[in-house]
């Protein structure tokens, strides 16, 4: 996810702008630039990769004295990661950076075109830089066109932009995006986050949504709310803690990314959903005249991919088969050459997944990748790709990407329903309602978290846990044991409710934690009898149901939904927090499980 850092003052502003990039590195980029203006020159760096690729172009750079400087790191979403897309981007003599998506900047960008204006790169930030100098000809003051620019900004922003029409100024603005801006005498620096700012200053001012305003230095700092009335709000101390800020206040990068996932599910959705329509950011020609789906993976993502299986089988009636990519691999397997084979992965490294993708494309047939790493070796092989937009994961076991693996799998089998006609209007808008509604479903109040931490304590003894569910709450159960054992070292596993009859029921006891999900809109009275019979065998029942189950020995009560993937998503957090906060009261290191690794490129 993008990341931003911008600085006034006589410090060398090169250093300050690595150093504070270097804070928000962990969020993940493709890119990286900055533009300065150092009391006499305003210049531009750009660089695709890492840091140390832009830092190592400027090497003979100095900017001493006085001046001005914006920084920006770049994750692709519109265009790809080259050096034309990255940030600052240029009019004719101002940068502008910018993190999220300006959501009208077509209509902009075409208006601008028509006046004249011409484009370099493929992304939506770049109307802002080319809006300001548009307006800029007419108005009275730069900060007159600034305010007008923003103005006609739709969608999400946190911006900076520096020009030489004002050249000691940063001009700021925001709007469903980080931003704070932090003081120290009469030096001022801006951040998409705090980590860039600890050390630096002692406290910041976060921006509500709707502020912009400028700074510049001579000690100016105005700040102008959405109604354009001064904002005064007081500045909150920063923490000291490095590490603490990265995580952005939660004691855990897992605990962060599951409270993150109502905002990535909304990025994962942008542009991918148009009224009715759902419209996928590929090339359309693999999925035509497909007569099969083959989802290949590895541990969370086989999951999505399993979930995946019920979603195509039952939306788009296409026959969906579901192989672990590490037996895959050696099965000889039989493949049909009109089959979609559909490789999932967070990193795009993993061995096995990548392996089992080139028998699949020396086979011939079409792929795509899900995944969530742009210019991963999963990306680079693949035919199509959709990519997830969860931003990097940095806890071991995933959260976020599994969330949004599912909707893009989700969206995937809607379109081929779409283009296989399998589903009537009603049907399919009711489809895309429930899908638009996921980010808000991923929205919990931390009162969920309490309430889960309260009752794990009744869970660090026994002598095991079982996850049933139906439907695709069995894949979610096997999710929701996975991130158990992994981060716990409980021994728990996945079944699906009714199997539990054919076997497993032999372990029932007092000891044996069995977690049913329950959900209203799927199969609830069957998978009620499910539970019902392990209850007879004395085992500990957790009841996550919207509707309370008398022989429960607790309880986790989740919403009414009409859609059974709202129930999924809301279920789903509920089983991250679970196996947090068991492993948290067992002393455990949450982000880092013992014996696992974030990417898997051995065999
Ligand atoms: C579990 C987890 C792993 C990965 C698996 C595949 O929390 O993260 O099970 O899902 O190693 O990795 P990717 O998705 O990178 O191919």
């Amino acid at each position: 996810m993008c990341g931003i850092v911008g600085y006034i003052g006589k410090n060398e502003k090169k250093e300050v702008i690595l150093n504070g990039l270097k804070e928000l590195e962990y969020r993940g980029y493709d890119s990286a630039g900055m533009a300065i203006y150092d009391g006499v020159e305003l210049r531009h760096f750009k660089a695709v990769g890492k840091l140390e690729n832009l830092s190592s172009k400027m090497s003979d750079f100095t900017s001493a004295g006085a001046g001005v400087a914006i920084g920006h790191t770049r994750w692709a979403t519109h265009g790809k990661p080259t050096e034309i897309n990255a940030h600052p981007h240029l009019g004719e003599y101002s940068f502008v950076i910018h993190n999220g998506i300006i959501e009208n900047y077509k209509e902009l960008k075409t208006e601008l075109e028509k006046a004249g204006v011409r484009f370099v790169s493929q992304t939506d930030t770049e109307v802002i830089v080319h809006l300001f100098e548009f307006y800029n000809k007419s108005a009275s003051s730069p900060f007159e066109a600034y305010e007008k620019t923003i103005s006609r900004l739709q969608g999400a922003y946190a911006t900076l932009l520096i020009t030489k029409a004002a050249p000691n100024v940063v001009f700021f603005a925001k709007n469903a995006a980080p931003m704070i801006i932090g003081q120290s005498g009469d030096e001022f620096y801006f951040a998409s986050s705090d980590a860039p700012l600890i050390g630096l200053c002692d406290s910041a001012i976060y921006l509500d949504d709707g502020c912009y305003g400028f700074a510049d230095t001579s000690g100016n700092l105005k700040i102008f709310d959405s109604d354009k009335k001064p904002f005064n709000k007081a500045p909150t101390a920063l923490s000291k803690d490095k590490g603490y800020a990265q995580k952005g206040g939660y004691r855990f990068f897992m605990e962060k990314e599951i409270y993150e996932q109502s905002a990535v599910a909304s990025e994962c959705l942008m542009g991918r959903i148009s009224g009715d329509e759902v419209c996928l950011d590929i090339d359309e020609s693999v999925l035509e005249s497909r007569d099969e789906v083959v989802l290949c993976a590895c541990g969370t993502s086989y999951h999505a991919a399993l979930t995946a299986s019920y979603l195509l089988e039952r939306l788009a009636k296409i026959r969906t088969k579901v192989e672990i990519a590490s037996e895959f691999r050696y099965k000889s397997p039989f493949l049909n050459k009109n089959a979609l084979f559909v490789v999932i992965s967070q990193s795009g490294e993993t061995a096995d997944t990548l392996e089992a993708l080139k028998i699949a494309k020396n086979a011939g047939l079409k792929s795509l990748a899900i995944c969530n790493v742009d210019n991963s070796s999963i990306v680079r092989l693949a035919d199509a790709v959709l990519l997830t937009r969860a931003g990097i994961e940095k806890g071991v076991a995933s959260t976020k990407a599994f969330a949004t693996q599912v909707l893009v799998l989700w969206l995937l089998a809607l379109r081929l329903a779409k283009m296989r006609n399998t589903l009537s209007p009603s049907e399919f808008s009711s489809e895309t309602e429930a899908l638009r509604g996921i980010p808000a479903v991923l929205n919990f109040a931390p009162a969920l978290q309490e309430r889960i931490y309260r009752i794990c304590k009744h869970y660090l003894h026994g002598h095991g846990f079982f996850f049933i569910g139906r439907d695709i709450f069995y894949p979610l159960a096997l999710e929701g044991a996975l991130k158990l054992k992994e981060i716990s070292y409980l021994h728990a596993e996945g079944y699906p409710s009714g199997e539990m009859k054919h076997g497993p029921i032999a372990l029932a006891d007092s000891g044996l934690y069995t977690i049913a999900l329950l959900p209203s809109t799927c199969l609830y009275d069957k998978a009620i009898s499910n539970a019902q019979e392990l209850a007879a065998r004395d085992a500990f029942i957790t009841a996550i149901s919207p509707e309370p189950f008398e022989l429960a020995d607790d309880y986790i009560a989740t919403s009414k939904h009409s859609h059974m993937m709202s129930e999924f998503f809301e279920m789903m957090v509920v089983l991250q927090l679970l196996a947090l906060e068991i492993s948290v009261r067992l002393g455990n290191d949450v982000d880092m499980p013992r014996n696992l690794a974030k990417s898997v490129t051995v065999e």
